[in-house]
């Protein structure tokens, strides 16, 4: 492949995809495969959504960008749309969720100025991905992603996940402290569902504290979890929340949307991004976005994550080498007993595009637009694999053995 020209920040796999159509991607060679991980979450209405395609080559046609020293009526346009979704107030626009997160952090940080707090801390969670900026890393709960790149931003405080009494212990011992920031499920981490209140526990910590609670929807939101924001699971209202990923649909795209005294915190001068939330981008999301309302696909996310979990436990019943089969939506972690990155390799020969991270959690993320066949032949293909790869041949289950791959390609490396 032609890459020496790149810089190697990527283990790329050995092919190049020439068109998609909905769940599916077509290869340079002519080979199909069945698209289980939308671009990392990010093609929710599948490829080549006619939707998105006719607003992008609208919008082509008659401006890409202005700036934002001038109105941009779709942007306010789609601002609307995403406060009518989520009950937050107001949304700055930017161009990746590592964006939408360093504006929630510097939100939080002037917010804990202006109430006189000149060093003020948020605190994170181990295992938490935020992305790869300086201030995201450092927020990122990953010493291997962060390995090289000291000093790193000061003003964090890490606190393990999903562990209520820890982020009780930081507020009686430590001062400061201005907000917390998690994400509502762990993508990255290993798709780690919390206990059912702990974001409702994390809102009333925050009230007893006056603290921001900000989310990271970068990869829960625009439907994937089920709802539109995965915090509206709780019937809880956070007081920042990002997103990106599955917003534009392949269209980059972030956004901070927050409520109530942080809608108010950012004022001229304090924040900005050149192409934030510009007319094409805003075209391509605002298309997105009511697709996703209109053809009730955030409700058929739930149905279907439903259906391929169900699936996947009739599959996988007493199988040993299963740790754990757990997701919301269509945010799915399949844990096995050891590593297996190789998995991915072997999904791709037969077809199939999935993720592994944290060393031994398959990852899916398909499209909402996967049909019920998809899903069943999904279900199918990923047993299938998964029960060759354990040597399990049904009248006697083996251990999964952790092969000693050099080809642990497209794992969490890659996010
Ligand atoms: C939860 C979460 N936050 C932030 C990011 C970073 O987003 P981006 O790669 O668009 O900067 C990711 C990417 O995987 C993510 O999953």
């Amino acid at each position: 492949m032609a890459s020496s020209s790149l810089m190697a920040t990527y283990n790329r796999a050995d092919t190049a995809f020439e068109t998609g159509q909905g769940a599916w991607l077509f290869d340079t060679n002519g080979n199909k495969y069945l698209d289980l991980l939308s671009g990392i979450a990010v093609c929710g209405l599948g490829h080549n959504h006619p939707a998105v395609t006719h607003a992008i080559r609208d919008q082509a046609g008659r401006l890409l960008h202005t700036s934002n020293l001038y109105e941009i009526p779709l942007q306010t346009e789609l601002a609307n749309r995403l406060t009518n979704v989520s009950g937050m107030d107001k949304v700055f626009f930017c161009n990746s969720g590592a964006e939408a997160n360093e504006a929630a952090i510097k939100l939080a940080r002037l917010h804990g100025h202006n109430q006189g707090i000149n060093t003020p801390n948020i605190i994170v969670v181990d295992s938490a991905f935020h992305g790869r900026t300086m201030a995201t890393l450092t927020a990122t709960g990953n010493r291997k992603a962060q390995a090289g790149f000291e000093p790193l931003v000061s003003g964090f405080i890490r606190a393990p996940y999903d562990d209520v009494e820890a982020i009780k212990s930081i507020a009686s011992s430590t001062p400061n402290v201005v907000a917390i920031f998690v994400e509502p499920i762990q993508g990255e981490g290993g798709v780690h569902v919390p206990a059912e209140n702990y974001l409702n526990e994390l809102r009333s910590i925050c009230d007893a504290n006056n603290w921001l609670l900000m989310l990271d929807e970068v990869q829960t939101g625009n439907g994937r979890t089920g709802k539109y924001f995965a915090y509206q699971h709780n019937g809880i209202l956070p007081d920042v929340v990002t997103t990106a990923k599955g917003l534009g649909n392949g269209v980059p795209i972030g956004a901070c949307l927050a409520q109530g005294k942080a809608a108010e915190v950012l004022q001229p001068g304090t924040h900005g991004s050149t192409f934030g939330g510009n007319p094409l981008a805003c075209a391509a999301a605002l298309a997105t976005v009511d697709t996703l309302i209109h053809d009730r696909l955030i409700e058929r996310a739930e149905t279907l994550g439903k259906r391929i979990i169900d699936g996947l436990e009739a599959s996988f019943e007493g199988a040993n080498y299963i740790t754990d089969i757990r997701g919301k939506g269509l945010m799915i972690g399949i844990e096995l007993n050891a590593p297996c990155s190789e998995l991915v390799m072997l999904a791709k020969a037969k077809g199939l595009l999935i993720n592994v991270t944290s060393d031994s959690v398959i990852r899916l993320l398909p499209p909402l637009t996967l049909t019920d066949d998809e899903a069943d032949l999904a279900v199918d293909a990923i047993s299938k694999l998964i029960k060759v790869y354990a040597g399990d041949d049904r009248q006697g289950q083996r251990r999964a053995k952790g092969r000693d791959s050099s080809d642990r390609r497209q794992s969490s490396e890659n996010d």
